[in-house]
């Protein structure tokens, strides 16, 4: 290879590890604007607005923390050995200082892990203990929640009525939820108020959120269980102590009964569909699927699959499949004129 190759070879590398540290440059850049545009539009768990989400950020950033110093104490020493101890003109001749053994050395790199990780495992072991609760605290709401595929059925214990798939909750008030599944397993999941748990069948699991800030908190099931999956949505509205009052009352009264969409309702009454959906005051054998006594009263329909409205009702009860392939409602195959009416009916379902 003659010197004029050599000296190319050696600019071309140059240029290579040019471009990969600006590579690496622009996808620091990259990830540090996305993530402080995305934190308050984004459901991040780096950005919490309840407890236990909060302290899990705090425990986590203090093991970053902690990590972090030892990466530093240990690629400093690194680097300094690296540079101290190189080899230096002349060096080949001699033989450098064999050294067997240091006891403090070796003390050192002992202990200090020990000390840390027990550190670590004690605070583990103490968030554990707060996070696993059993027993719902005194003055806490109670809430029974049932992954279905693919939904969530809502069970307001204390007040006697069921909900789907958005879930209400006064603020500065721990929620304690109880946590089963009517088929596979499912994973509650709102990065903002909590880490995850699983809805096991045939067992009952907790969790419990204390939010801190007002306002809507959305999350999603975290956990593989069929076709639908990606569109087991959740909605959490964290309201002041005002406002869930009001919202409970409203959920608490029977439904609405509207004279003029009584064609809807005698449609809905004498097909399959009170076979699975209860409207309380007007039929409740139905326990698959949701309850839709105040169907009007969420933003989407689906688990989040669309939006809640007059067209999309339409097209939901036309053919569930359109916005959700697999779900488990089947089409009623009703005609035109009787799938408006329907839509009507729920409609007035407020
Ligand atoms: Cu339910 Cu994934």
């Amino acid at each position: 290879m003659g010197a004029g190759n050599f000296l190319n070879a050696q600019s071309q590398k140059k240029n290579r590890i040019r471009k990969l540290a600006f590579l690496v440059l622009a996808i620091l850049v990259w990830a540090s604007t996305s993530s402080a545009q995305d934190s308050f539009s984004q459901p991040s768990l780096l950005n919490p607005a309840a407890e236990p989400a909060a302290g899990i950020l705090d425990f986590g950033l203090l093991v970053i923390w902690i990590c972090l110093g030892i990466f530093i104490v240990v690629f400093g020493a690194l680097v300094f050995t690296l540079i101290q101890f190189r080899a230096k003109p002349g060096d080949e001749e001699k033989e450098p200082p064999q050294v067997y053994g240091s006891e403090q050395l070796e003390l050192a790199w002992t202990i200090i892990p020990i000390l840390i990780v027990i550190v670590l495992g004690l605070i583990t072991a103490g968030r554990i203990f707060v996070l696993q609760k059993t027993e719902p605290p005194p003055e806490s709401l109670a809430i029974r929640i049932v992954g279905h595929q693919w939904w969530w059925e809502l069970q307001y214990e204390d007040y006697d009525f069921i909900t789907a798939n958005e879930l209400h909750l006064p603020v500065n008030q721990v929620a304690f939820l109880d946590l089963e599944s009517q088929d596979v397993i499912h994973s509650f999941w709102v990065p903002q108020l909590s880490g995850k748990t699983d809805l096991v069948p045939n067992r009952v699991n907790h969790m419990w959120i204390e939010p801190h800030e007002t306002g809507l908190f959305v999350g999603q099931c975290a956990e593989y269980c069929g076709t639908q999956h990606a569109h087991m949505l959740l909605r959490v509205f964290v309201h002041t102590e005002e406002d869930f009052e009001k919202w409970v009352a409203d959920q608490k009264k029977e439904a609405r009964r509207v004279a003029s969409v009584q064609a809807g309702r005698e449609t809905f009454e004498q097909t399959a569909c009170i076979n699975c959906h209860t409207v309380r005051g007007v039929t409740e054998i139905g326990q698959f699927g949701p309850d839709l006594t105040h169907l009007m009263s969420r933003t989407t329909i689906g688990a989040g699959a669309a939006a809640n409205d007059r067209e999309n009702l339409i097209t939901w009860i036309t053919d569930p499949d359109h916005f959700k392939p697999g779900a488990r409602m089947p089409a009623m195959k009703l005609d035109e004129s009787e799938i408006r009416q329907v839509a009507d009916y729920l409609m007035t379902l407020k």
